[in-house]
């Protein structure tokens, strides 16, 4: 099942490359592997959950971490249609580029090992980035603990 969803999430890593390529800075760039397990500690990666209350999709994006992503859309439609936001965050591959967008804004080093690693971005993802140091909740924690030490 989790092969599955990160034979799916490669093709949206590959894609988000090439956005990058084009941008200025040294971009921070998330593996198949970490966005995998950011997703199956979201939500077990279900790709079929759409939204619920203030959150869309495998990755259980608000429209605020949206927002702060940088507004990505799917297929490239202006951020100011209606519905944008849902239907990226509802889209693996798109989600895959907010979390990718977010971090390139927000990375930093949250649980003060001295590096910027997965580590850091599931908890910026969980927690924001300016909680992030904080306590995860066991759910979340021990899900994506254990997928990392089963792909990582
Ligand atoms: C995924 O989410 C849908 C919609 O909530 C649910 O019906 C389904 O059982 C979930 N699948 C898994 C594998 O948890």
């Amino acid at each position: 099942m989790m092969a599955v969803n990160f034979v799916f999430l490669a093709t949206a890593a590959s894609c988000m490359l090439l956005t990058f390529v084009y941008g200025q800075q040294a971009p921070i760039q998330l593996d198949n592997i970490c966005l995998g397990c950011i997703c199956e500690a979201s939500s077990g990666c279900n790709q079929t959950l759409a939204c619920d209350g203030d959150v869309c999709g495998p990755f259980r994006i608000t429209w605020a971490f949206w927002s702060d992503a940088g507004k990505p859309t799917l297929n490239g439609e202006p951020s100011t249609n209606a519905g944008a936001y849902p239907r990226c965050a509802n889209d693996a591959f798109c989600a895959g580029a907010i979390i990718q967008g977010y971090m390139q804004k927000f990375a930093k080093d949250c649980n003060g090992d001295k590096v910027i690693d997965c580590k850091d971005f599931a908890r910026i993802h969980r927690l924001g980035a300016y909680g992030c140091h904080g306590g995860l909740d066991t759910k979340y924690e021990n899900a994506f603990n254990s997928c990392l030490r089963t792909y990582g």
